[in-house]
């Protein structure tokens, strides 16, 4: 698939998700290229149809692209609830885990699903797989003794790479934290390398999100597949 198709199938997604936010909503709007295509249409909805609602973002990139189409953003901390965050997702399996932070923004995308009624993930079909690793698993770290944490993961044979820029110089999340990525080429048993990870001092998250997610669109040549996790009815 070549990056137009590939496109062409976000962008779907992204449409088709735009339909469970309605006036009145609270909605969390995640982060990435797949996320600009929803907040697109969403703007596009505002403008034409009058669509009113609150957003709370995962990341500052949204927040600055929504505000442009005129929604609303508030903070996490001045709502109540969120009653659905549609967000991307670097790839997904059958059992509803997942790998997020491509884009370095796991920790605010964890925090925001954790604190939703309801998570819904907007993909292409190239991201669901057999088993999930192959993508480089993000880990979020504090700058403050990053090394000794990347020797840790060596040990470990986790096979950390600290994420760089074009420039050269060490990605920062909007926390300011460094992004460590592990290149385990699959993930059998995910929870347990959760707790691992989460358990290292230094590691603020990780984003492996497992049986988090609700529902997963994803965009096929053949129109949006609707994907409802059954754990989570
Ligand atoms: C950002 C993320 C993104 O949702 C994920 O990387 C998917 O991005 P894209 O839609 O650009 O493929 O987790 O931290």
């Amino acid at each position: 698939m070549d990056k137009a198709q590939q496109d062409a199938l976000k962008k779907a997604a992204g449409i088709e998700a735009a339909k469970l936010i309605h006036s009145g909503m609270i909605a969390g709007l995640g982060t990435g290229s797949t996320v600009r295509f929803l907040v697109d249409e969403l703007g596009r909805r505002v403008k034409e149809e009058g669509l009113e609602f609150t957003g709370v973002t995962t990341s500052r990139r949204t927040q600055e692209q929504a505000e442009g189409y005129g929604i609303k953003i508030v903070d996490i901390d001045d709502v109540d609830h969120i009653d659905v965050t549609i967000d991307g997702a670097d790839e997904v399996d059958k059992n509803f885990n997942g790998i997020k932070g491509g884009g370095a923004a796991l920790l605010w995308e964890k925090i925001v699903a954790t604190n939703s009624n309801k998570i819904v993930w907007i993909v292409d079909e190239s991201k669901v797989v057999d088993t999930i690793g192959k993508f480089p698993l993000p880990v979020e770290v504090i700058p403050f003794g990053a090394g000794q944490v990347i020797k840790k993961f060596e040990a470990k044979g986790y096979k950390p790479v600290l994420r760089l820029d074009a420039d050269g110089k060490e990605v920062r999340t909007d926390e300011n934290n460094f992004v460590v990525d592990l290149h385990l080429d699959r993930i059998d048993h995910p929870q347990e390398l959760a707790q691992d990870l989460i358990t290292t001092v230094g590691v603020v998250e990780h984003g492996l999100f497992l049986n988090m997610v609700d529902q997963v669109i994803v965009g096929d040549p053949n129109g949006p597949r609707i994907l409802d996790n059954p754990n989570k009815k």
